[in-house]
């Protein structure tokens, strides 16, 4: 409001408050009027924002624009919507109380314009969390389709928003926005069968007519060439307004489809009611001779049909035949011409009203996932509803939406009364009581119980016999007559009489008088869709109508509640909603009908201000003082006025402003301190008081320059002070380094050179730094595998705690490495651990059986006799092809040495020649030379065995390894030097000598010994990954 204080004469004033005489309604307009011209098109009474539509784009809504109102307060800046939306923004987020912003205004005037604006802001200046950029396009994205579905060119506006829209938008704790929920009332359903002169039907159908591609079209029976065909678009004789691009508009709502969560198929389910409405609309009937109703035309309902997925002839025979359930018997007859019209577009209205409902639902599902969840959020509701409409002839639908707008009325005198008598009582100043209209008495006329239009109307429609909407017309007489804003021609007299039609009863609103006529009004009331047409829709296969029309409609007894009464409850609801928020009030003024830009007709303006109640609205607030301002706000603009408060008040606020009135004269009726603001009476004292800052303007420059000049000094000697403070801390700093680096490098070569010393203060620190090095190194070097054997180097101080770590490191990755081996190479590995114990060091042909796998066995079961494999059965561990030496004569004959679960078994071919069993073998034999020789001992008075077994084998580490095992004798296997003695039967023993020579011979020798000779090998070194393990 200060910003345009000094800009009063020309632009006029920015808050209505401020006007001198605010009474006086010519006073009211001329400030609009002005502020127009100058596409000044936003003004304030307090805190509601006055809007006049400027039908032009103005360069007053960019992102830039955005951030100038934020956080800013109303009077530091011209009046502008983004305040608005601003201010209840910060009270969401500072008080997290729920606001709602009231939209109100005749069709044209910019609602939904203001409310879009409302919603662009909160999208683009709320701070976003990862998740809620989606929901904030799908709010932006509700708009085009509710608007393609709900809006409609009428007379007054190209874009008329054809229902009522709450919309709340919720925000979390951070003040981002991350969900909302729309409520929709009452959808002027006619106009889908019956558009007046210049008017259109909702833009969808225009736009699928338009835009939608062949393919879709064809399959939805639908012809682009020829819109005129279609019934239901023809009333108004207007299908093109060049305001309105049906092509981009479509494009538009297709994407927004996808925003919103739709796929493909909901898409074209929706897009076939559309097409069903159109192809219902071209149904038509006759009479034949017999004055029966049937179907003139074919294809129409056989499309209707398709695209809904109902029965044809089902639907045909609804179309012509009422049926009526009466004492449990159902009753077909036919209908008239008329009715079946009548009754068609019944259908279509239901269909069409229906889907509308069940797209804001649809709409709400992805708007609202976390709506009714979320506890630590708070919303702003917008509503952007119908304004007061007069038209020559009001029906039903202005009754309603002239009702709607006596609530919001009664609504935003109570707020605003409460709002004025609180914060009086805040700042602790008297309430003076003031004089205003109370609407409550119109509210009661039309929604009282029993009493009341509606209830009239209602008890007119339920009762049986031969109501219409004359006797309607009677009733109302009878029980209105003699109410003070209810006349009928009837009931008037003279020259108002001769205004009310005999048809029409008039309604003295708040706003003004309005005749209704009460042609339509049962039948719109009832809002009836016969019982057959109802089941026909409970059968549709299309899954929108599935959801609008169920079966539990056709079973529920209970008459449904009428159109009026749905209306006023829906609008009772919405009172409440409304109630329990903070209010912010948007009052849109359309400033011509023509549509023209910087064109102000004032018969039309004074109209709305009118019936928008501005003047009762400035009135009330304007009946204490004009003129509010915290203390801090007033003192810091006016400070200049007196010398006390120049250039700062040091003191307390309240004693600033009372020092600053005083010294301004300002009489004790102009104004009264609060406890934190200051009130003034009249808008004179304040202009004076301006007038008075303007003048001293220039000397407050002289003043100014020279406190430039000291300030300027100040600031150069306070910038060298703390130059050369921050320079004496940085040398400070440095030497401070420099000092400790010194130090460090002192004791490092102290300690170096005392470095084998004991533990002292004087090489301590030397030994920690050597010890945490050498820690680090083993860190950055640890063995990366078991047969990494590298290790760091320890300085001599650590070389114990080195080798412990080491093994404790070795140890660890030994650990790791046998708990990630397989199990088979973990039997393995078992075995040639048995091997090594028994071999290593002590057998010269060890080292070269180590990498060598050990087997499962070295005979496959084929290579066994089958007789053999029969009597023994399964039990067979291990077999080995081993040569048999007999004890005396030391024949050497080939035999199969198989090795089950209880004994050793030899075999020549199918005969089983010997069975030891592990029990009774005492041991196993081995010479520590590189032969392959094995001999088994067994007790020489066992009458079973013939004596000792002499063997020879290939692979006789794995063959005896296997056997110890097995017979668990691995403590029982000798390896001898030179000669092994063996027993031979009764009691007599026989030798092996094993003996080095040129070539390997096994022979008898003289003294009856067996000879071996070995040829002298070197030994073989671990040659792979086995060997380096066993051998660790
Ligand atoms: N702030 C604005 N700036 C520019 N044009 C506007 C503005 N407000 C309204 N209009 C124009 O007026 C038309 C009607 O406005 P709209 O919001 O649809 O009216 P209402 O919802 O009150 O019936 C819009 O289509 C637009 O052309
Ligand atoms: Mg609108």
């Amino acid at each position: 409001m200060e910003s345009g204080l000094s800009a009063r004469d020309r632009v006029g004033v920015q808050d209505f408050l401020l006007l001198d005489n605010y009474t006086s309604e010519a006073a009211f307009i001329e400030n609009l009027r002005r502020r127009y011209k100058e596409n000044l098109i936003y003004t304030y009474i307090g805190s509601v924002l006055v809007s006049v539509n400027p039908y032009r784009e103005l360069e007053i809504y960019s992102k830039q624009h955005m951030e100038r109102y934020r956080g800013v307060n109303f009077y530091e800046i011209s009046p502008h919507i983004y305040a608005l939306a601003d201010n209840s923004y910060r009270a969401v987020r500072t008080e997290r109380k729920d606001q709602c912003i009231l939209i109100s205004g005749e069709s044209g005037a910019g609602k939904t314009e203001a409310s879009k604006k409302v919603l662009q802001y909160y999208t683009t200046m709320c701070p976003t969390r990862n998740n809620t950029q989606s929901i904030r396009e799908r709010l932006l994205q509700s708009t085009p389709v509710l608007e393609a579905f709900g809006n409609a060119k009428t007379l007054r506006n190209d874009n008329s928003s054809r229902f009522g829209k709450y919309m709340d938008v919720q925000f979390d704790y951070k003040g981002a926005p991350i969900g909302g929920h729309i409520l929709n009332y009452l959808l002027e359903k006619s106009r889908v069968v019956h558009q007046n002169h210049g008017e259109r039907n909702f833009h969808i159908f225009y736009q699928l007519l338009e835009s939608g591609d062949g393919a879709l079209l064809k399959r939805l029976g639908l012809d682009r060439t020829n819109p005129q065909q279609y019934h239901y678009l023809v009333k108004g004789n207007c299908p093109r307004v060049s305001s309105i691009s049906d092509k981009n508009s479509w494009k538009v709502v297709s994407k927004a489809f996808t925003v919103i969560g739709f796929n493909e198929e909901e898409v074209e389910e929706l897009l076939k009611v559309v097409a069903s409405v159109l192809h219902l609309g071209n149904t038509q009937f006759g009479e034949d001779e017999y004055g029966e109703t049937h179907l003139t035309t074919e294809m129409p309902i056989k499309y209707v049909s398709e695209l809904l997925g109902v029965e044809g002839s089902y639907l045909s025979e609804a179309l012509t035949h009422k049926k009526i359930v009466a004492k449990g018997e159902e009753m077909i007859g036919p209908l008239s011409l008329e009715q079946a019209v009548s009754a068609r577009d019944a259908l279509a209205k239901a269909i069409y009203g229906r889907t509308f409902t069940w797209l804001v639902q649809k709409i709400n599902q992805s708007l609202d996932e976390v709506y009714y969840t979320s506890k630590c959020s708070s919303v702003i509701g917008l509503l952007d509803i119908y304004g007061f409409e007069v038209f020559q002839n009001n029906s039903f639908e202005q009754f309603c939406i002239n009702y709607c707008n006596e609530k919001l009325q009664q609504l935003f005198i109570e707020l605003t009364l409460k709002s004025e008598q609180e914060e009086y009582e805040a700042e602790g100043i008297g309430w003076e009581t003031v004089e205003y209209f109370n609407n409550k008495i119109i509210c009661d006329l039309v929604e009282e119980k029993f009493k009341g239009i509606i209830a009239i109307l209602d008890e007119e429609c339920l009762r049986p016999g031969d109501a219409c909407d004359l006797t309607f017309l009677e009733k109302l007489e009878d029980r209105l007559g003699g109410h003070a804003h209810f006349v009928t021609h009837k009931l008037a007299n003279g020259k108002i009489r001769k205004a009310v039609g005999r048809e029409e009863f008039r309604l003295l609103h708040y706003a003004g008088e309005v005749n209704y006529n009460i042609n339509g009004f049962l039948d719109k009331n009832n809002d009836l869709l016969y019982r057959n047409l109802k089941e026909v829709m409970c059968q549709s296969s299309n899954q929108i109508m599935k959801e609008c029309f169920q079966t539990d409609e056709l079973t529920d007894q209970r008459r449904p509640e009428t159109a009026a009464t749905q209306f006023k409850l829906s609008l009772a609801k919405l009172m409440d909603i409304l109630m329990s928020k903070q209010p912010s009030y948007i009052r849109c003024i359309k400033p011509n009908d023509a549509k023209q830009p910087g064109r102000f007709e004032e018969v039309l303006v004074r109209h709305q201000v009118k019936y928008l109640g501005l003047m009762e609205n400035l009135r009330v607030r304007r009946a204490g003082f004009a003129y509010r301002r915290s203390f801090e706000a007033f003192l810091q603009r006016y400070k200049p006025l007196c010398p006390d408060t120049w250039p700062n008040w040091q003191g307390k606020l309240s004693d600033g402003v009372s020092t600053l009135v005083k010294h301004l004269d300002y009489k004790a009726e102009e104004y009264k301190l609060g406890r934190s603001k200051i009130f003034i009476r009249f808008p004179k004292t304040l202009f004076l008081t301006e007038d008075a800052l303007e003048l001293k303007k220039p000397t407050i420059g002289e003043r100014e320059k020279r406190c430039v000049i000291l300030i300027h000094d100040y600031i150069t000697s306070s910038v060298i002070m703390i130059q050369s403070w921050w320079r004496g801390v940085k040398g400070r700093r440095r030497a401070k380094r420099r000092r400790q680096a010194a130090d460090t490098i002192r004791n490092l070569i102290k300690g170096f050179i005392l470095r084998n010393e004991p533990r002292c203060p004087d090489n301590e620190y030397f030994l920690d730094h050597v010890r945490f090095s050498f820690l680090m190194t083993i860190k950055r070097n640890l063995p990366k595998s078991v047969l990494d054997r590298t290790w760091p180097r320890p300085p001599p101080s650590l070389t114990e705690a080195s080798v412990h770590l080491h093994r404790l490191c070795i140890r660890n990755l030994v650990n790791d490495y046998c708990r990630k081996i397989q199990p088979e190479w973990r039997n393995q590995l078992e075995q040639k651990v048995v091997a090594s114990g028994i071999f290593r060091g002590q057998k010269d042909n060890y080292p070269q059986s180590v990498p060598r796998l050990f087997v499962g066995t070295r005979l496959e079961n084929e290579e066994i006799n089958l007789k053999v494999r029969q009597t023994l059965g399964t039990d067979n561990k291990y077999g080995v092809v081993v040569t048999k030496y007999d004890r005396h004569g030391f024949r050497a004959r080939p035999r199969q040495l198989l090795l089950m679960g209880s004994g050793v078994i030899l075999v020549q071919e199918s005969k089983i020649k010997q069975r030891i069993d592990y029990s009774s073998l005492l041991g196993i034999s081995v010479s520590s030379l590189s032969d392959g020789f094995f001999i088994l001992h067994v007790p020489p008075a066992d009458s079973k065995q013939k004596g000792d077994l002499v063997l020879q084998c290939d692979h006789v580490i794995e063959a005896v390894t296997k056997l110890a095992v097995m017979a668990d004798k691995i403590h029982s296997v000798n390896i001898s030097q030179d000669s092994i003695k063996f027993a031979i039967a009764r009691g007599k023993e026989g030798v092996i000598d094993f003996t080095y020579g040129a070539e390997l011979r096994v022979v008898k020798t003289k003294n009856g010994h067996l000879a071996v000779v070995r040829i002298i090998q070197s030994h073989t070194k671990p040659i792979n990954h086995l060997d380096k393990i066993l051998s660790l």
